[in-house]
């Protein structure tokens, strides 16, 4: 792995404005102007999962909120602040929460090794663990075992998505409500896989309205169609 010193930041920064510039002189003075991004990503601090470089996104396509093993927590403010902004002001079209197999977080709560403030941050995935252990245990190999562990902590931060309420809501309303999606990155391959969610089930159970539809025919409710560029 070869790292970058601290001054390519800095001549890094400054070749690649340049070179925006070059393609369209407007580009920052267009960007400085509004955000109305389609998509908010719930995703983990690891450097080793830029959302926007795996998905070839530029600025103003993504609303980001980051955190170790991206918990959603109900009663984590910067989280829930980001949330609301994103779906009641923004109105993204789409929620992502993702995952990353090989999550130090997920680990350490697995090995029970973190300590300080991480130990508590990563307690909800002991939950996890426990509330999944026989189908864990089933799992004969360890990392493969680790591998699901992390899939299943994606699909539990989604399902807290829903419980959020400004999210359940904006979904009763019947008008504007975004689509929300489980994804794990597979930074082994550099591919997301977007994961079947159990939505029949969380509907079945209460957490999901019953009006919700994972898949619209004809783009968000109560908003314009998507423009393609
Ligand atoms: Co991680």
């Amino acid at each position: 792995m070869h790292y970058h010193d601290y001054d390519d930041l800095i001549s890094n920064n400054a070749r690649w404005a340049g070179e925006k510039l070059e393609k369209n002189p407007d580009y920052f003075q267009n960007i400085s102007q509004d955000q109305k991004p389609p998509f908010l990503y719930v995703g983990c601090s690891d450097s080793r999962v830029p959302i926007d470089t795996y998905t070839q996104t530029e600025p103003g396509e993504i609303f980001i909120h980051r955190n170790i093993a991206n918990q959603v927590s109900l009663t984590d403010m910067n989280f829930l602040s980001v949330l609301e902004y994103a779906v009641e002001v923004l109105q993204v079209r789409h929620v992502v929460v993702c995952g990353h197999y090989a999550c130090g977080g997920v680990t350490a709560a697995y090995e029970n090794s973190a300590r300080g403030l991480t130990e508590n941050w990563t307690t909800p995935i002991k939950d996890i663990i426990r509330s999944h252990r026989k189908e864990l245990e089933a799992i004969p190999h360890e990392s493969d075992r680790l591998d699901r562990l992390v899939e299943l902590n994606v699909v539990v931060q989604v399902r807290h998505v829903f419980q959020v309420s400004a999210v359940e809501r904006l979904i009763e309303s019947g008008g504007y409500y975004p689509r929300i999606h489980g994804w794990v990155l597979d930074i082994r391959r550099g591919l997301i896989h977007d994961l079947d969610l159990p939505i029949d089930q969380w509907k079945e159970e209460g957490v999901v309205p019953s009006s919700y539809q994972p898949n619209f025919p004809n783009g968000t409710p109560g908003l314009p169609k998507v423009e393609t560029r």
